[in-house]
């Protein structure tokens, strides 16, 4: 499938992409999509006319038109644990019917998001002043990324958001907070994770401690009602989902509760929205001007077929310092598998490596290695014409000229000649040439730009569920389930094993020299 793309981009190989624009004066135009007021732009890119039509052609020869209705549909693409894929029906705010075997779930989800709106109100209006979150991965990145993106709409309780088993985490959130006035939220599908069990644990101590009562003050996240039941909390105060519900696209539902007492039921509803806008364009637009589509084509023309192993996800947006973070659960645990769909051993590589930090922060710490190391690192930048500080325009002005900036200066670089008029008149002869040498930039380096007019709650959904579709489109071309996650589990067995001989009930005897010599160092010095 690579071979023909592989024998497209060999062709290309040195060609520079500026001298594309010089060809063509409405490249930008032909390489870009407009969906819901959003632009992405992927023109800085080496994609021409015959690489989109081979990749169009990858994204059809898989099925991802049929295999998108059969997701939206109820089908049980998550073929090794049996499960539908719907996080779609927690957005599908019209309540058209959506069946899983046989039985329309939207009753049940709308009925849901009632009861989560009602508590939401509940909460606002009392004196809670903290709410703490506790839960990890999908139950903790999507509802913190959130509430810190919408933090102009934030005039609810205090958010904290304690994930990590390192007690560092919950006993820093507990130093901000009143026992009196805290409402604890454990967000678990299963209700059986070691890291927010132990957090949860400790915050009901916690609670007695202080003795202040533990009524009222917990709120279950959970598919697992009945655990959450015997763990104390009452069927009343349990928010349910179904299995259909991946843990890494939660957040549309009871997982986004905090954020919901963050920033109110109106503006959750808008992000709601904002996820259900993009769901239709998905699911109506041409492959050809479908934004989520693009998106996953043009990632894997660098990925799969050009070799480049990770990609940075730059937001020119501080409120989305996290969602990097959050992209990285989406990507990496979906679409981080080696086998197909059938048990057999992928032929290619699978979903690249995921990291960012926001601009312009990251220009003053790795942009250099994305200028000029030896590695080619396609960027994803992303940035809103407007921002929510009027005042501050001249920030804003000057954010959007550095985002524009990195991207005009990855694909233009500075060759020699220019580099050498840089020093010239402060070295000469040998010493020019090689202070020139240290100051040559090699271009032609890939990005692509979404623009978005402000990051409102609406948007934010039209962002996350945009990268859920990408990461839906580029598991259907790579032919694996990108909805499952057994690459989690060794490491959690193994911990489970570990635990009573990191605490001495029980000797090492039999586990690696490497593995002793760690708890042995250990135990010395605790
Ligand atoms: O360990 C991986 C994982 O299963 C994620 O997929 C999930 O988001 C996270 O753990 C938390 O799981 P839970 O919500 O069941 O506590």
């Amino acid at each position: 499938m690579w071979d023909d793309l592989k024998r497209l981009a060999a062709a290309r190989e040195g060609r520079r992409i500026d001298a594309l624009f010089a060809e063509d004066a409405a490249r930008a135009q032909t390489f870009s999509v407009e969906a819901e007021g959003m632009l992405f732009d992927y023109s800085k890119t080496q994609i021409d006319a015959e690489v989109l039509e081979a990749l169009l052609a990858v994204a059809r020869g898989a099925g991802v038109e049929a295999k998108r209705e059969a997701m939206f549909g109820g089908a049980k693409i998550n073929e090794t644990e049996g499960r539908a894929v719907l996080h779609t029906a927690l957005r599908n705010l019209a309540g058209t019917p959506v069946e899983v075997d046989g039985t329309d779930v939207m009753p049940e989800v709308l009925d849901t998001l009632s009861r989560m709106e009602a508590l939401a109100a509940e909460v606002r209006a009392s004196g809670i002043t903290d709410v703490v979150n506790i839960g990890i991965g999908g139950s903790d990145l999507g509802p913190k990324m959130g509430t810190i993106a919408l933090a102009p709409y934030h005039d609810g309780p205090r958010c904290h958001f304690v994930s990590n088993v390192d007690g560092a985490d919950i006993a820093d959130a507990l130093a901000q907070c009143a026992p009196e006035t805290t409402l604890f939220i454990i967000a678990s599908k299963t209700f059986t994770t070691i890291e927010t069990m132990t957090n949860a644990r400790t915050a009901w101590d916690w609670l007695e401690e202080k003795g202040v009562s533990t009524d009222g003050k917990f709120v279950a996240l959970s598919s697992n009602a009945e655990k959450a039941g015997e763990w104390g909390i009452p069927a009343s105060r349990v928010f349910g989902f179904e299995d259909w519900v991946g843990g890494r696209y939660s957040m549309w539902g009871p997982i986004g509760l905090s954020m919901m007492i963050a920033v109110g039921a109106e503006n959750f509803r808008a992000f709601l929205a904002g996820g259900q806008a993009m769901d239709a364009h998905f699911r109506s637009a041409p492959l050809e001007a479908n934004m989520p589509v693009l998106l996953a084509l043009v990632g894997m023309w660098h990925n799969q077929v050009l070799g480049h192993a990770t990609r940075a996800v730059l937001p020119y947006e501080n409120r989305l310092a996290r969602l990097p973070a959050y992209l990285q659960q989406l990507e990496m645990e979906s679409n981080g598998k080696s086998v197909a769909m059938d048990g057999e051993t992928l032929g290619f590589d699978s979903g690249p490596v995921v990291w960012g930090e926001p601009g312009t922060n990251g220009q003053h710490a790795f942009y250099q290695l994305i200028h000029q190391g030896t590695r080619v690192i396609p960027c994803e930048f992303m940035v809103g014409a407007r921002s929510h500080e009027p005042k501050l325009r001249h920030h804003h002005e000057l954010l959007l000229a550095n985002c524009f900036a990195q991207s005009e200066a990855l694909m233009r670089g500075r060759d020699l000649d220019e580099a050498r008029g840089k020093v010239a008149g402060k070295f000469e002869g040998a010493e020019l040439e090689r202070q020139a040498k240290h100051r040559v930039f090699p271009g032609n380096r890939p990005s692509t730009t979404l623009v978005y007019p402000l990051l409102d709650p609406r948007t934010l959904g039209m962002i996350v569920a945009l990268y859920e579709h990408r990461v839906f489109v580029e598991g259907v071309i790579l032919d694996i389930n990108s909805y499952d996650q057994w690459g989690v589990e060794l490491g959690k067995e193994l911990a489970t094993a570990l635990g009573p001989i990191v605490s001495g009930k029980e000797s090492a005897e039999g586990k690696d020299g490497s593995t002793r010599q760690l708890v042995a160092f250990t135990q010395r010095n605790t």
